[in-house]
């Protein structure tokens, strides 16, 4: 008989893990069988010790098999899907999704919620007045069906297990891991029955992985992990050594994919977005992929999937038209303080802060403020005057916003001398 505290201690001491033990962890928690207390306890072990390559394969299939996966070979177009890792201002699911989508694409977007320091894609969705992120299988299908695109999150039918350990994860500090984040990704990818995959793997000083060797490595895995599965993958590196757009929040990043779903987004978003985009119609075997999507999106195609998934997951389309529908009651300028080039910008910092203002959970149970965030008014490389705003940060709960200036004040560096610019793609 397993116990999860005798498995713990076996991954304290460095041994690896059996089939039958993983599964035993990850059929116990999402069961209530296993506390939260003594899960956190696992995880820190796998944070700790890591995992190797067949424990990670028994890991995400545990979590796959704690739930259904769906079939949607009978559609008649290619069925693809992107994932991040997770960044800072990363609103890239919510303009791609829809951009695919307008090219053919069918798109059973399976997508998370806060983690650590960065905003979650659902989270964002759910600030749209009545959007509803949990629905039943049948339901998410025939959006997927009717619309060629559903956003949802993973629910107690699909994936409960990374539903459970995800947010037990994100107030842990047990996110930054290889097999963790695997798991996570590829189980709920595989699961949606998708023939495609593009991965975006954040590096930088706001990603989980900071450093492109150890980006690199997380990619190697859940390549070989889609292998097991027969799913096709590309795997993409881009930079987090800034947010990406000029917002990071809840409300304020739907507002800003709006914009760029309109045509009128940021160059950083932009470029990554089509990137992307490229690599999944090339995996959908559709030519001139960027002119498919640059056309998807001058012609309206794009922002009109967007709408129509969101009015089939009953959400608010006044709404999307209406930037004050949240609108915070706190705002707070940070200006430079002399003049130079931006240098530098603590990426994890800001995303830390936007999650103190109540864009993220500390507490499992937090609930969150549409309205904060942050709009940058300068990036790297970017000249600035002495008093120039540099950003500005907003919620609207008073002593949130009192507490988080020491996140913002300080997190943007300025030099006389321009430095050399960020890498945006790794190609
Ligand atoms: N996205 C996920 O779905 N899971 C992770 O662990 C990290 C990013």
């Amino acid at each position: 008989m397993f116990s999860a505290i005798s498995i713990t201690e076996k991954k304290q001491n460095g041994e690896s893990l059996s089939q039958p033990e993983i599964e035993f962890i990850v059929n116990g928690y999402t069961a209530g069988n296993i506390s939260d207390d003594d899960m956190s306890f696992w995880l820190k072990a796998i944070y700790k010790q890591g995992m190797n390559y067949e424990e990670t394969v028994d890991y995400t299939c545990s979590i796959l098999k704690s739930g259904a996966q769906l079939d949607f070979s009978h559609l008649p177009g290619y069925v693809v899907d992107k994932h991040s890792t997770g960044g800072v201002g990363d609103k890239v699911s919510l303009i791609l999704g829809p951009l695919l989508a307008a090219c053919d694409c069918y798109v059973p977007m399976l997508s998370g919620r806060g983690l650590g320091h960065t905003q979650g894609t659902i989270d964002k969705l759910e600030t749209i007045p009545a959007y509803r992120s949990s629905l039943s299988l049948p339901k998410f299908q025939r959006i997927v069906e009717n619309e060629g695109i559903s956003m949802m999150a993973h629910t107690k039918d699909i994936c409960p297990a990374d539903h459970k350990i995800y947010a037990l994860r994100d107030v842990t500090n047990t996110v930054a891991s290889l097999p963790l984040i695997c798991g996570s990704i590829m189980s709920k990818k595989i699961a949606e029955g998708i023939q495609g995959l593009v991965l975006d793997i954040k590096v930088g000083n706001g990603a989980f992985m900071e450093t492109l060797s150890d980006a690199k490595e997380l990619g190697k895995l859940m390549q070989d992990v889609g292998k097991v599965y027969g799913l096709s993958l590309s795997t993409c590196y881009t930079g987090m050594d800034q947010p990406l757009g000029n917002t990071a929040g809840l409300w304020c990043e739907v507002m800003e994919s709006i914009e760029c779903l309109k045509g009128n987004g940021q160059d950083d978003v932009m470029s990554v977005v089509y990137h992307l985009g490229e690599e999944a119609l090339k995996l959908a075997g559709i030519n001139n992929p960027e002119e498919r999507l640059r056309k998807a999106l001058s012609d309206g195609s794009a922002m009109d999937k967007f709408r129509q998934m969101v009015k089939a997951h009953g959400g608010s389309l006044k709404s999307l038209d209406n930037p004050k529908t949240h609108k915070p009651l706190f705002r707070q300028e940070v200006r430079a303080e002399t003049d130079g080039y931006i240098s530098f910008m603590d990426t994890l910092n800001l995303g830390t802060g936007v999650v103190h203002l109540g864009g993220g959970r500390l507490q499992k149970k937090d609930v969150l403020d549409p309205t904060a965030g942050v709009v940058f008014h300068k990036k790297i490389g970017d000249f600035v005057n002495a008093g120039e705003p540099l950003l500005e940060y907003f919620c609207s709960d008073k002593d949130k916003f009192n507490r988080c200036k020491l996140y913002f004040n300080k997190a943007i560096q300025i030099q006389s001398q321009l430095t050399d610019s960020t890498e945006l793609i790794y190609r």
